[in-house]
């Protein structure tokens, strides 16, 4: 039997091309749009075009912070926004010879988003910049939009120029405002402009937050009238079960960086597995999914099933521990797949996933049948047997000139970066997404599109609810609940007088938490000590 340990993973030759795919998404933004898409198709008003639904690897380098998350700077309050009394004058000071920028309020934040997302880019430029500025304005307008830059030496060169005054201190009268020279270098005000547009799309394709759903209170209600639910989980439903969940310090990826991958997410990459598929099989035995156990989350969302609000839940994980629970595979979209069937990466047989859960578990190349005779043909040395199946000589890949080592190999269909996702994803996603009536995202980082994009195409006036361990910076959720998920979803249901389908339910129907809210719409909750 070959074993696939010590696979030469450095030297793949493919590897250019997915950090090039990587930079793509960069430059593109830090929502992880596809290349050729317009910012406009995830702008929340439940329109969903995308063309090219392939799992995306998240973007990394992350330059531009949106630090308005938690400060509710899309409350939808008001109805229009309103403009701004004078367009923006930064005045310097004549003794420290440095700019003085105006003191930014939580209000002037909010009006400004708003502003920009009535009124459209043109108005709201016009409105907010002079036409005499310098790129220290620039600057000051992504500040305004509630962003900051990271990058240390901009930010160094720009507070070299400019001074901040206390928040409390009433506006100087002593300043000079006809000075427009530009004190920073032409490629950091390029840079400027460039981060500008980013704040300006991350704007315009971010949802407002409701202004009238901010408190777990609210969500009871909410849960008790709706009929549709859309509950979208990830890793984090399952971690309490000791399947570790991708990206937490504990998580998969920081368990396998032993292996020297450059991105550990490579195990899961589509071209990778093509070149040389031990990368995923050296592994795969620590993603095999267990059998009949399901978490108190799990009996969460079976719970809504019984009660006829479930929608659909999608989930992100291969673990297929929502049937254990029970919930209806109709009522279940596995949108990256699952370990449920594997199939053949030359000639697609496809063939139930369990039967090659012992070579995964023995970390040997599981093999087609039909493609067996044409790989020895090309691995002559391979003394891999073909799984499952009467075996065969099926001549599918006749023609092939340079054999690639996936050749004939089995694969789960799990959904691998690269790949597109399950054709349900697809159909359902979009009538999903105009018949709901609540959003309940739950363990998850919402760090793959495009499932992460679900945020950000239901219609903006469906409230949208986090129940994570960590909050999740990059969307606006209506109500935050972090914790742990059992602990929330036991704490909503007693608030409800509802009875999640668990075995530890008697045990957890008694427990008590506590819930602060640290700020507005977050709460952080935990139980109580007794
Ligand atoms: P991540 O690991 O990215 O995120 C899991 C989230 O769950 C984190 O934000 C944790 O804070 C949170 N979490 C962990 N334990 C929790 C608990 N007990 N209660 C509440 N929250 C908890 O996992 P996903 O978002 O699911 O793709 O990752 C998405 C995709 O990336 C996966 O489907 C996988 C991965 O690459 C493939 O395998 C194809």
């Amino acid at each position: 039997m070959t074993t696939v340990f010590g696979s030469n993973v450095e030297g793949l030759s493919h590897k250019r091309r997915y950090s090039q795919n990587g930079e793509q998404a960069k430059v593109a933004g830090d929502k992880k749009t596809r290349l050729g898409e317009s910012s406009d198709n995830a702008n929340g008003n439940g329109t969903y075009a995308s063309a090219d639904n392939v799992l995306q690897v998240p973007s990394k380098g992350d330059e531009l912070q949106d630090v308005s998350v938690g400060s509710h700077a899309h409350d939808t309050d008001v109805l229009a926004p309103v403009a701004p009394q004078k367009q923006i004058s930064i005045g310097k000071d004549r003794h420290t010879n440095k700019y003085v920028f105006p003191h930014i309020s939580r209000d002037d934040l909010v009006n400004a988003r708003k502003f920009l997302k009535y009124y459209g880019l043109r108005k709201f430029l016009d409105s907010y910049l002079p036409e005499e500025l310098n790129s220290l304005y620039i600057y000051f307008l992504i500040k305004l939009l509630g962003f900051e830059i990271k990058d240390r030496e901009m930010v160094n060169a720009i507070y070299k120029h400019v001074e901040l005054p206390e928040p409390s201190a009433p506006p100087r009268k002593d300043l000079i405002y006809n000075d427009f020279e530009d004190p920073l270098e032409k490629r950091h005000a390029v840079r400027l402009i460039k981060d500008l547009q980013k704040a300006i799309n991350k704007v315009l394709c971010t949802r407002l937050r409701l202004s009238n759903f901010t408190t777990p209170d609210a969500f009871v209600e909410r849960l008790q009238s709706a009929k549709s639910i859309l509950v979208l989980t990830g890793a984090g439903v399952s971690t309490s079960l000791g399947i570790p969940d991708f990206r937490s310090s504990e998580g998969f990826y920081s368990k396998i960086r032993h292996l020297g991958l450059e991105d550990p997410q490579d195990v899961f990459n589509y071209d990778i597995f093509m070149q040389d598929p031990s990368v995923f099989y050296n592994i795969a035995h620590l993603v095999l999914p267990p059998e009949n156990i399901y978490s108190p989350l799990h009996g969460f969302i079976k719970m809504l099933q019984d009660k006829g609000k479930l929608l659909r839940n999608y989930t992100q994980n291969i673990d297929n521990l929502e049937s254990y629970a029970g919930i209806d595979p109709e009522k279940v979209v596995q949108c990256h797949g699952s370990f449920a069937t594997a199939s053949c990466t030359t000639c697609h047989w496809k063939l139930p996933g369990d039967k090659i859960f012992e070579n995964i578990r023995r970390l040997e190349l599981p093999l087609c049948p039909y493609c067996y005779m044409k790989r020895k043909e090309f691995f002559p040395n391979d003394s891999v047997i073909p799984s499952g199946g009467n075996g065969g000589s099926e001549d599918i890949s006749a023609g092939l000139n340079t054999p690639l080592k996936s050749h004939g190999v089995l694969k789960p269909d799990i959904t691998f970066f690269g790949e597109a996702l399950p054709s349900k994803f697809h159909k359902t996603i979009r009538e999903d997404i105009l018949k709901c009536d609540l959003l309940v995202c739950i363990g998850t980082s919402l760090k793959v599109a495009p499932v992460s994009e679900i945020v950000n195409m239901v219609p903006s006036h469906v409230p949208q609810i986090l129940i994570n361990r960590d909050p999740v910076k990059h969307a606006e959720f209506d109500l935050n609940l972090l914790g742990y998920c059992d602990d929330v979803a036991t704490l909503i249901a007693q608030k409800c007088s509802w009875d999640i389908p668990h075995e530890r339910w008697n045990t957890l129907k008694n427990k008590k938490f506590n819930c602060i809210e640290s700020d507005r719409g977050v709460y952080s909750i935990t139980p109580k000590e007794d």
